[in-house]
């Protein structure tokens, strides 16, 4: 991929504080698109393509209207955290073009779910595309009381989320993927599970990072407790070769791509025809069009998107859909 974009020029945290405000001002100077490819119905929700963005991007509810108007088919807004909570402290977020690669160590930075509440209350509905709340428990929270953390914030945000994300696979809360261990994953999930049953699809966002046995028990525990699909995967603690980032911290775009392909395969051969009433989601290193339609091939419904946005731009949705044509 060439690299011709001017916001890959600037250091990345500069590009990220900059980036908001201008991706609202391009994205109302020009005309709405939608794209409708590959259109999907799932549980009462429809998709116009199956490509949304990714957790992280929009941690607070302040860019859905920008990334309608660029045509995503989903939007992912998040992890909210019930209190507003900082960054972890010190550098939280680099870049590394020849790896086509972010680092963030950011810790779920974000406004808390009463002033994303607020923020989402004032969007009409209803809305041109499904919409998923990514939810995570705050730092100081510890794991024993994680649940109640995922709880307030479902119970504050269910009457605007299309589908509920639970993020226990960020490597930049301490102790937060110990929630990902079986024994730790059913007393986690099961009341939260309960809280959705009828009410709201739910996905868990598993890691790159899992060991292979770890992964498909973490399937079969959240398959039983009826959990609507999963998102595979987060960013990873590995490093590639040559890598130069902190040891801290997690990484995504093309160091993600094999692992985030190997999981998702594991988990359709895993859950056979299982998966057949449930959600798999692709993420992690999709960097063109033919990564998108890569990943539906081996078996996502839905795939998304975060440093390919980064790397190609917002128009990356309308280069796709023009692929597909
Ligand atoms: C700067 C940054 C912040 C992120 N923050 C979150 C987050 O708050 N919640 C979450 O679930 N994932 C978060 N992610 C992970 C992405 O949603 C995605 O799963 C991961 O980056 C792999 O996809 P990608 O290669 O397309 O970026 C973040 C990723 C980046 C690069």
């Amino acid at each position: 991929m060439q690299i011709t974009k001017p916001w890959l020029y600037l250091p990345a945290q500069v590009t990220y504080n900059i980036g908001h405000p201008l991706l609202k001002i391009w994205a109302k100077v020009r005309k709405q698109q939608t794209f409708n490819w590959q259109q999907f119905d799932w549980r009462g929700l429809h998709f116009n393509n199956p490509l949304g963005t990714s957790g992280g991007i929009d941690k607070n509810a302040e860019l859905i209207e920008a990334w309608w108007s660029f045509g995503a088919g989903f939007v992912e807004i998040g992890t909210v955290t019930p209190r507003p909570q900082k960054p972890n402290s010190g550098k939280i977020l680099g870049r590394n073009v020849g790896h086509l690669a972010l680092w963030n160590k950011m810790g779920f930075p974000n406004d808390g779910a009463l002033s994303v509440k607020a923020r989402l209350d004032k969007i009409r509905r209803p809305y041109p595309t499904p919409l998923f709340i990514n939810i995570g428990k705050n730092r100081d929270t510890d794991n024993l009381h994680a649940s109640e953390d995922y709880l307030y914030c479902i119970r504050e945000l269910k009457s605007y989320a299309d589908v509920f994300v639970v993020n226990i696979s960020s490597p930049n809360t301490a102790d937060l993927r110990q929630l990902l261990k079986p024994e730790n994953l059913q007393i986690l999930l099961r009341p939260i599970a309960e809280e959705c049953r009828n009410a709201k699809p739910l996905i868990l966002k598993l890691s790159p990072d899992m060991s292979i046995s770890a992964f498909k028990e973490a399937l079969d525990i959240s398959y039983e407790l009826g959990i609507s699909g999963w998102i595979i995967s987060n960013t990873t603690l590995n490093r590639a070769e040559g890598l130069n980032f902190p040891k801290e911290g997690g990484v995504s775009g093309l160091p993600v791509a094999d692992r985030a392909k190997a999981f998702l395969k594991l988990a359709v051969e895993h859950l056979g025809e299982r998966r057949f009433d449930r959600l798999l989601i692709s993420s992690g290193g999709i960097l063109t069009p033919q990564d998108v339609f890569e990943r539906l091939h081996i078996g996502a419904q839905l795939v998304q998107v975060y440093t390919g946005l980064v790397f190609n731009g917002p128009l990356f949705f309308s280069h796709v859909a023009q692929e597909v044509k």
